[in-house]
Formats: structure tokens, sequence, C-alpha cells
């Protein structure tokens, strides 16, 4: 069993849709066990983007993670990290697949909706970043 930390990015709160993102993983036979609506501060999306810090993209990444409230949930399952990420699609939306989150509602790969943890190591500093124990189901 595995958990992975998401964020409905604030495009897709803008967009409405928190509740479509949801029912995808929840369809997929993942769980939610944890979940907020939250504005994060620029020391959170630092930390949380850490491993971006230095890239000509990390100002402008951390600018719009927090310019306006992101959906935080921990998605539970097995292989859920892997699972999360080929629901997301790649990274730049023109090249995720039709079917996929990404691959849906995006096209430029500045504003692509959502964020799934990319390792086990990620997915628990992300997940504490966000959420404190009595916060998980
Ligand atoms: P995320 O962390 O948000 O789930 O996205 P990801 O794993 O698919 O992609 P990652 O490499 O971690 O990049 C984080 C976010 O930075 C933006 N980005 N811009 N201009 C660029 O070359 C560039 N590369 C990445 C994207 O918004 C990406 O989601
Ligand atoms: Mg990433």
């Amino acid at each position: 069993m595995q958990q992975t930390l998401v964020l409905v990015k604030p495009d897709g709160v803008r967009k409405n849709l928190i509740g479509e993102i949801i029912a995808r993983f929840e369809r997929r036979g993942l769980r939610v066990a944890a979940l907020k609506l939250v504005k994060i501060t620029k020391k959170q999306a630092k930390f949380h983007y850490a491993e971006h810090d230095g890239k000509p993209f990390f100002d402008e990444l951390v600018d719009f993670i927090t310019s306006g409230p992101v959906a935080a949930m921990i998605i539970e399952g097995e292989n859920a990290i892997k699972a999360v990420r080929r629901l997301m699609g790649a990274t730049n939306p023109l090249d995720s697949v039709p079917g996929s989150i990404r691959g849906d509602y995006a096209l430029s790969i500045g504003e692509n909706i959502v964020h799934g943890s990319d390792g086990e190591e990620s997915a628990a500093r992300e997940i504490k970043n966000f959420f404190t124990p009595e916060e998980i189901y």
C-alpha cells in the first residue's frame, strides 16, 4: 500500500475541476486518505518544489502554485504513486495522451492542473509539508 500527495493546482481549482479529478482517482480504485483546500505560503511552495530550486522556471512555478488555493489530498492504494502519475499524464500537456487529466484539461506546461509525487521519498516529504498525522484517515 502506498500513499502519494496530489494537488489540484490553482488553475484546476479555478476551472472547477476538483470533483472531476478526485472522481478519476476514486473510480480507478484509489482512496482519499486526507483532503483540504489551502493557499500555500511561498516557503511551503519552495519546500514542495525543492528539487527544482535554481532551475530557470523555479520562480514562476512558486508564483503559480501560490496564486490561489490548491486542493491538497493524500491518495492511497496499491502502487498509488505510479497509478496517479499515469492518470495525470505527461508533464507537458502537449505530450499527455487524451484520457489523462492533463491530456483532457491542459495545454500549457506552466499550468498543468495537477501535481502528484514522483517517488516514495518525495511522497513522504510532500505529505508532511501538507498534513499532520491527525489529518490522515
Ligand atoms: P509536478 O511536480 O507538478 O507534479 O509535475 P511533474 O512531476 O510532471 O514535473 P516536474 O518536472 O516535477 O516539474 C514541476 C512543474 O514545473 C513546471 N515545469 N516547467 N518550463 C519548463 O521547462 C518546465 N518544466 C517543468 C511544470 O508546471 C511542472 O508540472
Ligand atoms: Mg514533479
